[in-house]
């Protein structure tokens, strides 16, 4: 079954229950100030020199070395403006770029080409026009996308580039990596700013031996390498409500081939990336028991169990039929990727109509973190040796990849922050006014006044009180912050002065009045 939650954490590293491009797009619905000791230990100096920089309400911004005009929907803070330079995905020996390599790896050149540089910034006709999305499609808000002015954002993911390397046709295929942005809430597995990973593969029906595209395809799905997963995949191939055959363009034989080449090529990246954690953890178990400090000896040699995935329907505005890819890992099934045959309009508008094939999406973070067992997502973006030290020479030997050891919790101080909702005042990126006049308030817009103050020093926001003042109808919330440096003990009077700092900013900038 495909539940919400399951959708809107394909490619995000937790569940939650925010905007995600399938979720909302489902059939049936419509869906700084910071303080200095922490910026610098974040984001330090290597970043500060390309950083761009941004006052407030700046005329332009420099990202990449380009400059952008801004306007009123301006809406990028200089902390996330500050990442755009940092290109994890890229970095020798960074987990997200192991990650990378390790999927890179089970599709191989050149066959498939790779695209690891393109730029953050793209229009609107990019990130949802060209794929389909509707003109009202909540993941267009301001609440939840960071916009540049209104035609330009910093993109939401990967497939942001579909249509234009269709067009290119550069290969039979594609991998592409690249940095993606969305204003979301704060906790451990949530962060502005990650990374996914797209990939695509097409055949043209004019190239193929007698025109016979689905016996072409069978041709290369025999090719391919089989595996011993454990894969269920109750579901017919494609089903006329549920998950349809494109039937003006694709027959039923062309759409299950090219289905079955899809599925086994994902299931083949899934196994080595979840063989590969577990051969990590097996090798850290067994240096543990060697260790002269253990005392009962090694213990009894089991069978591995074999990696169990299923594949449920899904709906993505530029596939159909559309799939997601789950794993069964630590006793729960993990939703992994999103994927399915891409949309004939997509290969048409493109200029290649002849073409036809299959597409999918990965969150990159989500998979580093099960692969490495990183506990949280703002350990990515350290400089910390302690972090980096850890994975380093394992992008040229994959054998010696480690699950992480953490290195130190410092202890959370929470502190609660409550407050009216203005009345018709002015902030927030909330868009419709609602029935008293109250400005609608998108808790994304604290999260962001969060993290534009506070930085990677708050492990979590969780809102713990929210309700309508039973006369007037005046709606009060709480928000409870938890502030938990990743390099330091915070001192209580840091604590204090970081919070009161986040309280003026909410006054200011939202316009709530602290009760
Ligand atoms: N872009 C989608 C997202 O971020 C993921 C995705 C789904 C990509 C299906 C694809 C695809 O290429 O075919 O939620």
């Amino acid at each position: 079954m495909v539940g919400p939650r399951c959708i809107a954490s394909t490619l995000w590293p937790r569940a939650n229950g925010r905007f995600s491009t399938a979720l909302l797009l489902r059939r049936g619905s419509q869906p700084r100030s910071l303080p200095v000791s922490c910026w610098r230990a974040a984001y330090s100096s290597a970043a500060a020199s390309s950083a761009p920089t941004v006052t407030t309400n700046p005329k332009t911004v420099e990202i990449n070395g380009s400059k952008y005009a801004t306007d009123s929907w301006f809406n990028v803070s200089s902390t996330v403006l500050a990442l755009t330079s940092r290109k994890l995905h890229l970095q020798k020996d960074h987990p997200v770029a192991i990650t990378r390599k390790i999927i890179e790896s089970v599709f191989p050149a050149p066959t498939y080409k790779y695209y690891n540089e393109f730029d953050p910034v793209v229009s609107t006709f990019e990130n949802f026009d060209s794929l389909g999305f509707p003109p009202d499609h909540p993941g267009r808000a301001r609440s939840d996308t960071y916009y540049i002015n209104k035609d330009t954002l910093l993109r939401t993911h990967t497939s942001a580039h579909e249509a234009e390397l269709f067009r290119a046709s550069a290969s039979g295929g594609y991998l592409l990596s690249a940095d993606v942005y969305r204003r979301d809430e704060v906790d451990r597995s949530h962060y502005p700013v990650f990374h996914q990973m797209e990939g695509a593969r097409v055949w043209d029906r004019t190239k193929v031996p007698n025109g016979d595209l689905a016996a072409a395809i069978l041709a290369d799905l025999a090719r391919l390498p089989e595996h011993n997963m454990k894969v269920e995949d109750p579901n017919p191939p494609f089903h006329a409500e549920r998950n349809p055959l494109q039937a003006d363009h694709h027959t039923p034989a062309e759409a299950a081939a090219v289905a079955a080449h899809l599925k086994r090529s994902l299931e083949l990246m899934v196994n080595e990336i979840f063989s590969r954690a577990k051969a990590a953890a097996a090798a850290a178990a067994a240096a543990a028991t060697t260790s002269p400090s253990t005392k009962n000896g090694p213990p009894a040699q089991t069978e591995p169990e074999p990696l169990r995935v299923r594949w449920v329907e899904a709906y993505f505005p530029f596939t159909s039929p559309s799939w997601e890819l789950e794993v069964f890992y630590q006793g729960d099934w993990l939703e992994v990727l999103g994927c399915g045959v891409s949309q004939q309009a997509l290969h048409i508008h493109a200029g290649v109509p002849s073409q036809m094939g299959w597409a999918f999406g990965i969150g990159l973070e989500r998979i580093a973190m099960l692969l490495f067992q990183i506990p949280d997502i703002r350990l990515f973006w350290s400089r910390d040796e302690r972090f980096l030290s850890q994975f380093r020479g394992v992008e040229g030997r994959l054998e010696g990849m480690r699950p992480f050891v953490p290195f130190s919790k410092h202890p959370a101080c929470y502190k609660d922050v409550s407050f009216w909702l203005s009345r018709g005042g002015e902030g927030g990126t909330g868009t419709r006014t609602g029935t008293r006049g109250v400005v609608d308030w998108h808790g994304n817009d604290l999260m962001e006044v969060v993290r534009d103050v506070a930085g990677d020093c708050v492990e979590d926001v969780r809102l713990v009180d929210d309700f309508a003042h039973p006369k007037t109808g005046r709606r009060s919330m709480c928000y409870r912050i938890n502030y938990r440096s990743l390099d330091k003990t915070l001192t209580n009077v840091e604590t204090n002065e970081m919070h009161d700092r986040v309280v003026k900013g909410l006054v200011e900038r939202l316009g709530v009045e602290i009760r």
